[in-house]
């Protein structure tokens, strides 16, 4: 018999990456395709559903001939994503308007608007969260309130990748893993919330069918078969929200475990067996893509994406000697950066260039530089970026902590793990070791093993994490440098702080 394959894909926001894995967890073969992030305003973000679907498209056709593998193999299909997103189609499944994406952060009057017919309370007994202006609910009622005419027509709304998910198998279906980030679901109960839909007048017919993230939601069908090179009837499983599924991708299905991701946004996660609530609303609470598990999660909106940010705008002469020397830019800026001292010569960086979710809650925060001097080069601005990030991090983990999660180690993954300046600002901020996960497919691999548990290949979440996800090398924090950041950490939440009602003055300046 030919050898069993899985296929995960994961539709991030700078692009897609489809990757064919083996049952034991390793890849094969990977494709990543780009696409745009529109930004029509400033604190807005949106992308076009139909850019998703030819990167998966063309993302699985070319894994298939890369490898050269039979379609027939691929016991299962499975589909990770941006979060939070709103995809609207029509009765005959046509896109009515571009995706509003995660880091969008136009809908203030909504969540005031949440709060005021629900009940602030009830908001957060229901959800496990308080209103956040991040989550769909308050996007589904931005278009309600500012677009009817779109909304009029709107009969189905989809997360990013049960869009991937439709267009695969002509089903609406969703999971509780990225569902609970809509702030529409009861998230002790894993069910959407009669409560909450009808209070925001949102049909329940226009919400997918709610699954487990392991479960199987449809088969490919032929018109999809045809376009991507998969074989007719290959099963889809329920997949997971991009953090979620990074989480089975690390192994990190059991309560107690933690780690960070570091992709445009940074996350860090933790898994436990009850629903935890954080009030003030500086992580979330969700639901793993394990059954019986939920999640405490923190993010970072500008993480990946400070460091993007300056690169494409300052960072050009690192891109060119990148290209000619046929290397990453991020690379090369790290290097840069690695021979800048702490602190980046009394530089801070506050990442908020898409306002800010966790620890600070506040659509209208912004990027800062602190204490600039025309001492100051690139290799500063990128150490301070880079720092500004770690910080945020631990600000993060600071508030885990206080909560009574115990971080006694943590793994990182994501693109900017990859990055060993960035691993060790994070073990020396948190003062625990930091490891790597053997592969950095993260997600992709968290959903591929997520369809191999529905497909049978596997008898639960956690079996398939034993079989296939290996924790690769630590790095251990060095507690001199863990010294040497604590005052540049204290200023960097100070100036927050400080900053709240500058950032507020400057969002209402016409
Ligand atoms: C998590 C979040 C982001 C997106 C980006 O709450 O909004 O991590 O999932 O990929």
């Amino acid at each position: 018999m030919a050898q069993e394959l899985l296929l995960g894909i994961d539709l991030g926001t700078s692009g897609t990456k489809t990757v064919l894995f083996d049952t034991k967890g390793k890849a094969i073969t990977s494709k990543t395709v780009e696409y745009p992030m529109y930004q029509p305003q400033n604190g807005w973000a949106e992308q076009d559903a139909s850019d998703w679907w030819n990167a998966v498209a063309q993302g699985i056709s070319a894994v298939l001939q890369k490898s050269g593998a039979d379609p027939s193999a691929i016991r299962g299909v499975g589909l990770s994503g941006q979060m939070h997103g709103l995809v609207m189609l029509d009765k005959a499944g046509e896109v009515l308007r571009r995706a509003i994406i995660w880091c969008d952060q136009r809908t203030s009057a909504e969540v005031a608007q949440i709060n005021r017919v629900i009940g602030e309370r009830r908001v957060i007994e229901i959800t496990a969260n308080p209103a956040m202006t991040g989550f769909t609910a308050a996007k589904i009622l931005w278009v309600q309130n500012n677009e009817p005419e779109v909304y009029a027509k709107c009969a189905h709304i989809l997360l990013p990748k049960d869009y991937i998910r439709y267009k695969l198998t002509g089903e609406f279906a969703t999971e509780v893993s990225d569902a609970a980030g809509m702030q529409l679901m009861d998230v002790p109960a894993r069910d959407w919330s009669g409560e909450v839909l009808t209070k925001l007048s949102i049909d329940r017919a226009m919400l997918g069918k709610m699954y487990e993230s392991q479960d199987l939601t449809g088969k490919v069908h032929a018109a999809a078969a045809k376009e991507t090179g998969l074989a007719v009837g290959t099963p889809v499983a329920g997949g997971a929200g991009d953090n979620p599924a990074a989480a089975v991708g690390a192994g990190i299905v059991r309560a107690g475990r933690a780690f960070t991701t570091i992709g445009s946004s940074a996350v860090v996660y933790a898994v436990s067996d009850q629903v935890t609530i954080d009030l003030g609303g500086r992580v979330h609470t969700l639901c793993a893509s394990v059954p019986g598990k939920w999640t405490v999660m923190s993010c970072t909106q500008g993480a990946g994406l400070s460091l993007q940010w300056l690169r494409n705008t300052c960072c050009a002469p690192e891109t060119e000697r990148a290209a000619a020397e046929n290397k990453d830019p991020y690379y090369i800026m790290d290097k840069l950066a690695a021979d800048v001292p702490i602190g980046a010569g009394r530089l801070l960086y506050l990442p908020y260039l898409m306002g800010e979710r966790s620890p600070h809650p506040d659509p209208d925060c912004r990027g800062v530089f602190f204490g600039l001097s025309a001492i100051h080069g690139r290799p500063e601005l990128i150490r301070a970026v880079l720092e500004g990030v770690a910080y945020s991090q631990r600000e993060c983990v600071d508030v885990f902590r206080e909560m009574g999660v115990v971080i006694e180690d943590m793994l990182a993954c994501g693109g900017g793990a990859r990055s060993a300046i960035w691993r060790q600002m994070l073990a020396d901020l948190y003062g625990c070791p930091v490891s790597l996960t053997e592969a950095d497919e993260g997600p992709a691999l968290g959903v591929a093993l997520l369809a191999g548990v529905g497909a049978g290949v596997y008898a639960s979440v956690e079996q398939a994490c034993d079989a296939a996800v290996r924790k690769g090398s630590a790095q251990p924090p060095d507690m001199e440098a863990h010294a040497k950041y604590e005052p540049y950490f204290a200023l960097y939440k100070k100036l927050y702080r400080d900053l709240k009602a500058d950032f507020e003055t400057l969002a209402k300046i016409e």
